[in-house]
């Protein structure tokens, strides 16, 4: 039986993790990201900001319902050679503003997604400079998972913020990194169905 997402029974479920990890399938980001359209079309956007490499998958889930385009933007916390916390967030990949898309943010709404609001520092560290360097004319976020949990970043006044769900503050295992896990999709998928609750595995 599969539990309709406004069920608190449903929420309640996604509690659920193996390993202290909780795995989503593409179906769960697919409905979790999909579930903010009717207020993203609220506000509007002119064009979609994907923050890479987790915000990529569902800014393209939602370009479909949305129709406008979509610009990558990559930033890095840790430093993947030492496996630390950088002092400060560095700029990795920017869009360029003199081409049809980039010319869709200067003075127009744009959206701004990425696939977990954890500390939210590199959140905070994306949405200021997208209005420092290309003076939006007003900034929504949204993210498909927020980690309750205090955050370190903090979000300009104005920018309002979306996100599909609240979870617990765990590892949250996403499947376009299966791999990482040492996983195959499908495999990775099974343990998503143990995690939503749907499939053995659950008391
Ligand atoms: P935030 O502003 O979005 O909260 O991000 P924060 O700086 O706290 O997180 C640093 C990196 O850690 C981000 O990825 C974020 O996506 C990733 N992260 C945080 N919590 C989780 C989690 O539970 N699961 C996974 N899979 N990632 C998590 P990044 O460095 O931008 O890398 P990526 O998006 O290219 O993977
Ligand atoms: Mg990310």
């Amino acid at each position: 039986m599969s539990l309709a997402k406004q069920d608190p029974a449903y929420k309640a479920s996604k509690s659920l993790d193996v390993d202290g990890k909780c795995y989503f399938s593409y179906s769960d980001i697919h409905q979790t990201i999909c579930s903010l359209v009717p207020r993203i079309k609220e506000f509007d956007p002119s064009v979609i900001i994907a923050i890479g490499g987790g915000g990529f998958i569902p800014a393209r889930m939602l370009r479909t319902e949305l129709k406008v385009p979509i610009l990558a933007i990559s930033l890095e916390l840790y430093d993947d050679s030492t496996n630390t916390a950088r002092p400060e967030v560095k700029k990795i990949q920017w869009f360029d503003e003199n081409s049809d898309v980039g010319s869709k943010v200067r003075g127009e709404k744009v959206l701004i997604v990425d696939e977990v609001d954890d500390s939210r520092a590199t959140l905070q560290f994306a949405v200021e400079e997208v209005i420092k360097c290309n003076e939006p004319a007003a900034v929504c976020v949204a993210v498909v998972h927020n980690k309750r949990k205090e955050k370190k970043g903090v979000l300009p006044p104005n920018v309002i913020y979306l996100a599909g769900e609240d979870v617990d503050d765990k590892w949250n295992c996403y499947p376009w990194d299966a791999a990482a896990y040492g996983n195959s999709i499908v495999e990775h998928e099974k343990l998503a169905k143990v995690c939503s609750g749907v499939a053995e595995g659950r008391d």
